[in-house]
């Protein structure tokens, strides 16, 4: 189950990744055109906003079924003292599900939006935002 989970959230990410990081391009770049916010448009983002859902929930099954877990009851607050614990315990998790939340944010305020342009800069924004909180706490040593 551990190994599956692992291994799924793994590959998942570059999907999560990959899809965010269109979607902000694609925010961008609508944007600065003036185009319309359209289908395509649309659907990029509301695939960023499932993609990065689905890890959440990957995640949070993860956490719990990790050997690292049992280090809470081992270390105790010493989890924080040791930094690869602290980043895969406490940070990557916090900081990704603040990331999760920016997203989802950025999602519920462009659908308020009846201006393509306001639409594209709620997404830009946000979803620039939760990618970069995103980077910022991935275990990239033992990822790539
Ligand atoms: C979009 C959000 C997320 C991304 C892109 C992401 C990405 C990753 C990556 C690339 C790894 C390293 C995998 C490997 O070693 O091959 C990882 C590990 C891990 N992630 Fe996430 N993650 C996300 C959200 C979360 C959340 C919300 C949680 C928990 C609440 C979580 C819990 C974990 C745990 C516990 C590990 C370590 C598993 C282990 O080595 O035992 N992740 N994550």
């Amino acid at each position: 189950m551990y190994a599956i989970l692992k291994t799924i959230h793994s590959y998942w990410a570059f999907l999560v990744l990959i899809i965010l990081v269109l979607a902000v391009l694609n925010a961008i770049r609508g944007k600065a055109s003036g185009k319309e916010f359209g289908a395509k448009d649309l659907r990029i983002s509301l695939f960023g906003l499932i993609f990065s859902h689905i890890q959440l929930l990957i995640g949070l099954i993860l956490y719990f079924v990790s050997p690292r877990f049992d280090q809470w009851s081992t270390l105790g607050m010493g989890v924080m003292k040791n930094a690869e614990s602290r980043l895969y315990l406490v940070e990557h998790p916090i900081t990704n599900i603040l990331a999760i939340v920016l997203i989802t944010m950025g999602w519920s305020l462009h659908k308020r939006q009846t201006i393509s342009s306001k639409k594209f800069l709620r997404i830009a924004l946000f979803y620039g935002l939760g990618l970069v909180f995103l980077l910022s706490r991935i275990p990239w040593d033992a990822w790539i």
